[in-house]
């Protein structure tokens, strides 16, 4: 029998208001950082990894895009967005599944939002994934967690998230880099945020195969 992914444990409840403490206030930045690029980009085909419980959907411009796919290995996360988000956003799909483990490829997206997700799985085998599910000159954006020397789930009083300190895996910054690289996608810009508890939020921005030299 193959083992339970710890976040299949982990009731959204309980993750959104570890994310909403204030001495985290990750859930907030994560918002304001899909705002962000979502309206730097206006994407038409939208890829959310590790979708959780569709945290800025909200800032998606429903008119221009055409289809919206969100992803995440927790079934009960899956529905729970397709309650909150459904019913007002007719082209969102959402799929229960591994992307430590699937080869399919779902979509094409031109976009992709991945916020805190590199930390939890196979980074080679994400790639793979983003390979076969987006197009040439897609735009990924990826937000990891930097821990500046504080401990990497901080303590909120909230028991199931210490779980997920277990499988927890600090993303280095150059290695994502040449990873990527070694993928096809190309950085092109990238920002830090500092949090609360002095941690910081890396995003970075590449776009696939793109061939422009010396960017
Ligand atoms: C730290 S949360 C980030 C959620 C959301 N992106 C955010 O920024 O709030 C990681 C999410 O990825 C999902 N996840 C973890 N491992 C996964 C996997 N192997 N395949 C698909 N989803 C996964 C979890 O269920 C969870 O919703």
């Amino acid at each position: 029998m193959t083992d339970i992914n710890v976040w299949n444990k982990i009731p959204l409840n309980d993750y959104e208001r570890h994310m909403q403490h204030h001495d985290v206030g990750q859930l907030q930045l994560l918002n304001s950082l899909t705002k962000k690029y979502l309206q730097k980009w206006n994407p038409e085909r939208l890829l959310f990894l590790g979708i959780s419980g569709g945290n800025g959907l909200e800032h998606i411009d429903i008119k221009k895009a055409i289809s919206i796919c969100g992803i995440d290995i927790n079934k009960s996360y899956i529905e729970e967005t397709r309650k909150r988000f459904g019913h007002k956003i007719k082209q969102l799909r959402l799929i229960n599944a591994d992307i430590n483990s699937s080869n399919e490829s779902f979509v094409k997206a031109d976009f992709v939002w991945g916020a805190l997700i590199l930390e939890y799985v196979d980074i080679e085998h994400c790639f793979e994934f983003l390979q076969k599910n987006t197009t040439e000159g897609a735009i990924l954006v990826i937000t990891i967690q930097s821990n500046n020397g504080v401990e990497s789930v901080s303590q909120t009083g909230i028991k199931s998230l210490n779980l997920v300190e277990d499988i927890f895996k600090v993303v280095d910054k150059e290695d994502l880099k040449q990873k990527a690289l070694k993928f096809g996608f190309n950085l092109i810009d990238y920002e830090e945020n500092i949090l609360p508890n002095r941690k910081s939020f890396f995003t970075l921005e590449f776009i696939k195969n793109d061939k422009t030299p010396n960017r």
